[in-house]
């Protein structure tokens, strides 16, 4: 399968056409950005890491009842996927208060929830990204009501699957962020990249963060801290 016409660049991907009208293939730079852009950076080897790291986890989804774009990886930067039309919902689920959640409510990180919660974002670069209360999607026509359901509840059962896995890999997910489409029969699959970029994932024994905000707080070590989560992804798929 080869790469045609480039449809797309975004922050951290290229997105090319194939012949077949049906497929795409994604190409994962190492370029990382924060703060909707405002600071940019490389992240050497992320690339590699996220491409292959996304697509080992949407397999164990898929083996899961969760249906995705990924269809096979081409190369360590390249895989074939499903094309869709992205819902234009940045979904967010999370487990324990950090980040936007954290400032937004002056709650102190770390501070674990008796349920994981849902949200929304509206992908739109121009305004942000804001949050997005459920209703205000559907107003805006951005999904359907039943769309919306079954969104929120992959997105559950996502965050069932993937805490147990990186609990095996003693990582603890404390959130992440998902994006879905629809195939041409509207069928709603899960697309994007599932990564260090997309998911907060600390040391379940020492905390210590293994994701990007190691590159949006300047903490250092972001390529390890990359490598570390990988290393133990595929000791843990080996086993
Ligand atoms: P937040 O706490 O900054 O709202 O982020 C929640 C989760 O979503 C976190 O795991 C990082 C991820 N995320 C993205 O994947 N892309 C983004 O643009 C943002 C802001 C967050």
């Amino acid at each position: 399968m080869e790469k045609l016409q480039q449809l797309y660049e975004g922050k951290a991907k290229k997105v090319f056409e194939t012949d077949d009208p049906t497929l795409l293939i994604v190409e994962y730079k190492d370029d990382a950005t924060a703060f909707n852009g405002e600071k940019r950076g490389t992240i050497r080897g992320k690339g590699v890491i996220n491409n292959q790291m996304s697509n080992r986890l949407m397999q164990r989804l898929s083996q899961q009842g969760i249906p995705t774009h990924y269809v096979r990886e081409l190369s360590e930067r390249e895989t074939l996927v499903k094309r869709v039309s992205i819902v234009p919902l940045e979904v967010i689920v999370r487990n324990i208060a950090a980040g936007s959640f954290s400032k937004r409510y002056g709650v102190t990180e770390g501070t674990v929830f008796d349920e994981p919660t849902e949200e929304f974002s509206y992908k739109n670069d121009a305004l942000g990204d804001p949050l997005m209360a459920p209703d205000h999607a559907l107003a805006m026509k951005l999904c359907t009501r039943a769309e919306m359901d079954k969104i929120r509840s992959f997105a559950l059962k996502v965050n069932e699957v993937l805490s147990d896995f990186w609990r095996s890999c003693g990582i603890t997910l404390v959130d992440f962020k998902l994006e879905f489409g629809r195939l041409d029969d509207g069928e709603i699959i899960l697309a994007d990249e599932i990564s260090p970029d997309t998911c907060r994932l600390w040391d379940s024994v020492t905390g210590k963060k293994l994701d990007k905000d190691r590159f949006r707080q300047d903490l250092g070590g972001v390529e390890d801290a990359y490598a570390e989560v990988m290393d133990r992804l595929l000791s843990q798929d080996e086993a």
